[in-house]
This record gives C-alpha cells, sequence and structure tokens, in this order.
C-alpha cells in the first residue's frame, strides 16, 4: 500500500469511492449523497495548499482517503477520513492518519465532526485519542445534521 498526495487526474475515483463509502455509512437519499460530494468541491481541495489530501492506493485502485483543512496556525480540521467498504479494518484508516499527522507540523489540536449514529467512525477517533468535546448542528452541502464535535491535542509526540 502506497499513500500520495491527491492530484486532479485521481477525482474521478475518488469521487466514486466516496460516494460508495457514504452509502455504506450513512442512510441518505443518493441524491444528497453525490451532491455533498460534489466534484469542483474535491477538485477545489486537491489544489488547496491548506489542505492536506492524501489517497492510500493498492496495485489497482484508491483504497481510502484523508482530507486535514489547516484552520489556524496551530489547529486543523480532519474534514474526511474512509475507507472503501470492502477495506475497512485492515488498518488504512490508521496509516491515513498518521501519514496526515506528519504533513501538519506544529498543530496542537485536531478537530472533527462525526455523526453520532456512526458507530465505526467515532469508534475509531476514540481510540486514536481524540475527546467528545459537545453534540451541535453541521451545514453538509445541502442538508444539516447533527453532530458529535470531537478534539485531539498534540502535546509533544502525538499519541497515535
Ligand atoms: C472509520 C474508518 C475510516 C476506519 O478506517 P479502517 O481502515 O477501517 O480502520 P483501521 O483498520 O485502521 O482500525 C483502527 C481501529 O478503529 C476501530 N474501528 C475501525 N472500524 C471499526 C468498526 N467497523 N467497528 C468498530 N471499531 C472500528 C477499531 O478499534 C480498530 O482497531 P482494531 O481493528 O485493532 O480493533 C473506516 O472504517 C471508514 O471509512 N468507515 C466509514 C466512514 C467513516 O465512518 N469515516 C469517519 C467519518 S466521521
Amino acid at each position: 500500500m502506497r499513500i500520495c498526495r491527491v492530484k486532479s487526474a485521481d477525482i474521478t475515483e475518488i469521487r466514486r469511492l466516496l460516494i460508495k463509502t457514504w452509502r455504506d455509512t450513512y442512510r441518505l437519499p443518493p441524491d444528497k449523497i453525490r451532491r455533498s460530494n460534489g466534484r469542483g468541491d474535491l477538485l477545489l481541495q486537491a489544489e488547496d495548499p491548506k489542505t492536506v489530501f492524501l489517497c492510500a492506493r493498492d496495485k489497482i485502485r484508491i483504497t481510502g482517503v484523508i482530507t486535514l483543512v489547516r484552520q489556524t496556525a496551530d489547529k486543523v480540521l480532519l474534514g474526511r477520513l474512509y475507507v472503501l467498504p470492502s477495506c475497512q479494518r485492515r488498518g488504512i484508516g490508521t496509516k491515513l492518519f498518521q501519514a496526515g499527522l506528519k504533513k501538519i507540523p506544529g498543530v496542537k489540536k485536531i478537530i472533527l465532526n462525526a455523526a453520532p449514529e456512526n458507530y465505526q467512525g467515532i469508534n475509531f477517533y476514540l481510540k486514536k485519542g481524540f475527546k467528545i468535546k459537545g453534540l451541535r448542528w453541521q451545514k453538509c452541502g445541502c442538508f444539516d445534521y447533527r453532530v458529535y464535535l470531537m478534539e485531539k491535542l498534540l502535546e509533544g509526540p502525538p499519541m497515535i
């Protein structure tokens, strides 16, 4: 498995991965899933210098993605972390998270939003040292939904 920076040429495959993984994770209408993972936004993120957008690849395909968006000098938003359903629980999410952390030196805090019913995502983040800080409404593309606000403090060497 290799972890690489996402390039514009990867966006079509990444969009397919996101749509498939969202369908498996969230009970949302297909139309909302497609609109929340728009090609234009993904392309912008791949080109944005403030965003770390990485993908995991095996010999034939992209198996997972992570997006980290720098918000301030010492704070980063983990915007997305998705692994293809057929490739989950093989350590790919952990490797993407570790690779992402290496790309954000100097960061003291990582924040993220997670759907309360997403047991597997929350379990993963708790295992990585995140804490639940609150529950709030979040706008995602074309709809609003309730999310846990989670955060992880990086003091000294990251605990992963
Ligand atoms: C959450 C996700 C990114 C984790 O990636 P992964 O490659 O499957 O995770 P790893 O194999 O690195 O697992 C690390 C640990 O996370 C936890 N975990 C991962 N998947 C889990 C699941 N389905 N149920 C419970 N715990 C889970 C486990 O503690 C696991 O360690 P273990 O296998 O030694 O018990 C991936 O499962 C995924 O894409 N899920 C759907 C989308 C999602 O929830 N993304 C997060 C958005 S908020």
